[in-house]
């Protein structure tokens, strides 16, 4: 798809190199946060006629949190449209609320419902890349639009493999659902693989144990995740892992929210963590824009 690429202002760090690379046109949308909280947008460029790759990532920052991100990017589409775009498109490095995907208790509301269908309502397609879908396991399920899910496993494996430069790495993955990064990147790069079991009590409360029999003692360690979000699902991991010994741990996740004071408890303790860049933060290393990049070709 040949299409115009607007950043939002959660999405700058990627939008521009995603047009580098589709040799397309780029903006930011502009963004002003009024002081009562209420958002100014505006288009710096014409929309009218052409498609509209809009970037925005969804994570708390100084200028917005994931509230504001939600919001500008309906009233942006809603505007694109009305302004005569022929089709917008949502491009999420990090897309918000999968996690909660059923109604645990009587009256809940099961976010991940609440925003596919807002998005549906205002979006002609989205790309996600790697999506915390847990119980439902594909986009094109959650989303009645077009819906592409990306990985950015390859790039994880490359950046073990050529920064990283372990030979001979053993990857873990914290829990059940994490088998979905830590095996699939085990396989390419052709290293062994054990995935832990983990039992959530609160947001700060976890126990992992591993089920499987696994030899770490003098062995490079690489654990592989979706999200570090508290980081108490990789502190426990860690604590666990180093009960045999290992020669070294790193930490590789796709989305780095590290919330708190994760990143200075991992540093402590002597622990490499690394991030993609799907948000931005001082350990976002692996860039994901070559991902975006194909996917918005191929859409
Ligand atoms: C959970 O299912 C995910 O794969 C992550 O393990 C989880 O979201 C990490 O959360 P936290 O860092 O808060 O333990």
């Amino acid at each position: 798809m040949k299409a115009v690429v607007i950043s939002c202002s959660h999405g700058k760090h990627l939008g521009e190199k995603i047009s580098k690379k589709l040799k397309s046109k780029h903006s930011s949308l502009e963004y002003e946060k009024f002081p009562d909280g209420e958002l100014h947008l505006r288009f710096s460029d014409d929309v009218k006629g052409k498609n509209i790759v809009l970037v925005q990532s969804f994570y708390d920052s100084k200028e917005g949190n994931v509230q504001d991100c939600i919001v500008e990017v309906l009233f942006a589409s809603h505007t694109a449209k009305e302004l005569g775009a022929s089709k917008v498109i949502l491009a999420a490095p990090y897309f918000p609320y999968f996690r909660q995907d059923k109604r645990f208790r009587k009256g809940d509301v099961v976010s991940l419902k609440a925003m596919t269908a807002l998005i549906g309502k205002y979006f002609d397609g989205i790309i996600v890349l790697d999506p915390h879908l847990h119980r439902q396991s594909n986009v094109k399920d959650v989303f009645r639009i077009k819906a592409e899910k990306i990985t950015a496993n390859k790039a994880i494996a490359d950046f073990i493999r050529k920064k990283l430069k372990i030979k001979n790495p053993v990857l873990i993955g914290p829990d059940e659902e994490s088998y979905k990064w830590a095996r699939n990147v085990a396989e390419i790069i052709k290293a062994e693989s054990y995935i832990y079991e983990k039992k959530r009590y609160s947001s700060y409360h976890v126990e992992v144990k591993l089920g499987e029999k696994a030899e770490l003692k003098g062995r490079d360690i690489v654990v592989v995740d979706d999200i570090v979000s508290t980081g108490h699902t990789i502190l426990e991991t860690i604590k666990d892992i180093k009960k045999q010994k290992p020669k070294s741990i790193s930490c590789v996740c796709v989305h780095g929210i590290f919330a708190g004071s994760i990143l200075s408890e991992l540093s402590k303790g002597r622990i490499k963590i690394f991030s993609t860049n799907t948000i931005p933060n001082s350990k976002s290393r692996i860039d994901v824009s070559k991902e975006f990049a194909s996917a918005i070709m191929n859409f």
